[in-house]
């Protein structure tokens, strides 16, 4: 099928790699003309594991095309994909702009028959919007331009592999034939043994908030509990263990630490606070959820006083910087709002990640970026573990402990072996559990 891609961030490059492997032909469309010429060049603007070599393969075999004019993706089309970014406005709610340009542009390039897939997480409604602007631009292809949602569950750092074998896609129609051209496009992934649930429009929109906004409850959950361990002389990760014994409840998404970052769950927690708030219902349980994640860092910078007494003119070596391991994303990442809140009390915040450095020193220019643990460690009084990149598993801790100002190591993820490192001689600080006698 011919398929056109609006937006080549995550979800869309992702997108326009993974249909255009099965033997769709997809045109990739983006404003950012340099991001174009590098697509084209082969070199993915980010890191997603097995994505240049969908990107190769797909120039290669022609089934792959990139264009800096929208018009491209758009006419003799099938099906085009709205994945533009819909980041928050002032109040928390998502900015539209970039939807509602892609719309306007559909209907000024359509050409006939098509199907506009909103993939980017917009709140309920947003479909309807879209087509409004469609029937009113473009009133002689009125019956011939239809709306569904579907949105994405991709997963980054796997992004590729959960496109590629998805366990579900979600399809919200109002419309059979544009049901049936979805159940075309998503055929080879159904065959591959993706379930495909198909709903109305805005039972699929408010689902992927719903799913979003669930998992964040569920870490938030655990992150109070951590609070509460540490008070009882509990363990956080005991307790989520006996809790995910119940298949009810389910063991996933339970492991407290910093709490959770990302690009998703920040933002599409407000807007469904602002989306519940618009529809006239106060969803205060979602608040709470955002309140108890920063309650997570802040948690972790008083176990830093605790550990080191003045805060004050100290060095704290920050170990992963990404908001989780795999990925070079540093949006929202917990290690980069505990660096801030670090940087406030006049502590010295020297940080190291396998592959984020860049764009985490591009967000907080303070902070000092090591080209190693070791080197990070040198001088510092104190190593936080952000982020739990395996290669953290095979540190030397004697090699680090003789490189350090003090030995005390805060593990914000429960990911080290406290024996090895007590074993070297460090304080230990796990959250949500005392440290071993
Ligand atoms: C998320 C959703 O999982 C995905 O379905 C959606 O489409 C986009 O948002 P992603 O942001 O890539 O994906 O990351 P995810 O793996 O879900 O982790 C999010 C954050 O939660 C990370 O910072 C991670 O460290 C944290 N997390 C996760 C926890 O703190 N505890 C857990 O138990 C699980």
């Amino acid at each position: 099928m011919r398929i056109g891609v609006i937006g080549t961030g995550h979800v869309g490059l992702v997108t326009s790699v993974t249909l255009a492997e099965v033997g769709h032909a997809v045109t990739g469309a983006d404003v950012d003309t340099e991001k174009i010429s590098a697509l084209n060049d082969r070199r993915a603007p980010f890191y997603e594991p097995g994505m240049e070599e969908l990107l190769h393969r797909g120039i290669a075999e022609k089934t792959l095309v990139f264009s800096p004019d929208v018009k491209d993706a758009i006419a003799g089309m099938e099906v085009v994909f709205i994945c533009v970014g819909t980041p928050p406005g002032a109040g928390g709610e998502a900015n539209l702009i970039a939807v509602e340009r892609a719309a306007t542009d559909v209907a000024r390039a359509a050409t006939g028959r098509l199907v506009v897939a909103e993939k980017s997480t917009v709140p309920t409604g947003t479909a309807s919007k879209v087509r409004r602007i469609l029937v009113r631009d473009r009133p002689d292809l009125e019956s011939d331009l239809e709306v569904v949602a579907n949105p994405e569950f991709l997963r980054e750092g796997q992004a590729i592999e959960d496109a590629r074998y998805p366990t579900r896609i979600l399809v919200g129609a109002d419309s059979e034939w544009a049901l049936d051209c979805m159940r075309k496009l998503y055929g080879p992934f159904v065959e591959r043994g993706a379930d495909l649930i198909e709903t109305d429009i805005a039972t699929a929109e408010l689902a992927k908030h719903a799913c979003n906004a669930f998992l964040a409850l569920k870490i938030s959950f655990a992150n109070a509990l951590a609070r509460l361990s540490e008070r009882a002389g509990a363990d956080v990760t005991a307790v989520a263990d006996v809790m995910g014994t119940d298949p009810r409840i389910g063991r996933a998404f339970l492991d407290a630490g910093l709490g959770y970052g990302g690009s998703c769950f920040h933002k599409d927690l407000m807007a469904f606070e602002r989306l519940a708030a618009r529809l006239g219902y106060e969803f205060p349980l979602l608040h709470e959820v955002a309140r108890i994640n920063d309650e997570a860092v802040a948690a972790a910078v008083e176990k830093i006083s605790e550990a080191l007494w003045n805060v004050q003119g100290k060095r704290v070596a920050l170990f992963g910087l990404a908001f989780k391991p795999r990925t070079d994303d540093t949006r929202f990442a917990p290690a980069l709002a505990l660096a801030r809140r670090l940087f406030d009390r006049g502590a010295q915040v020297v940080g190291y990640d396998p592959m984020a450095s860049a764009n985490a020193k591009a967000e907080v220019a303070e902070l000092d970026i090591a080209p190693d643990p070791y080197e990070a460690a040198s001088g510092a009084h104190c190593i936080v573990l952000c982020t739990e990149w395996d290669e953290f598993r095979g540190l030397d801790f004697d090699r680090l402990r003789g490189a350090m100002a003090s030995p005390v190591v805060v593990d914000g993820r429960n990911f080290l072996d406290e024996q090895r490192v007590k074993d070297a001689g460090f304080s230990y600080y796990p959250t949500g559990r005392r440290p071993l006698p």
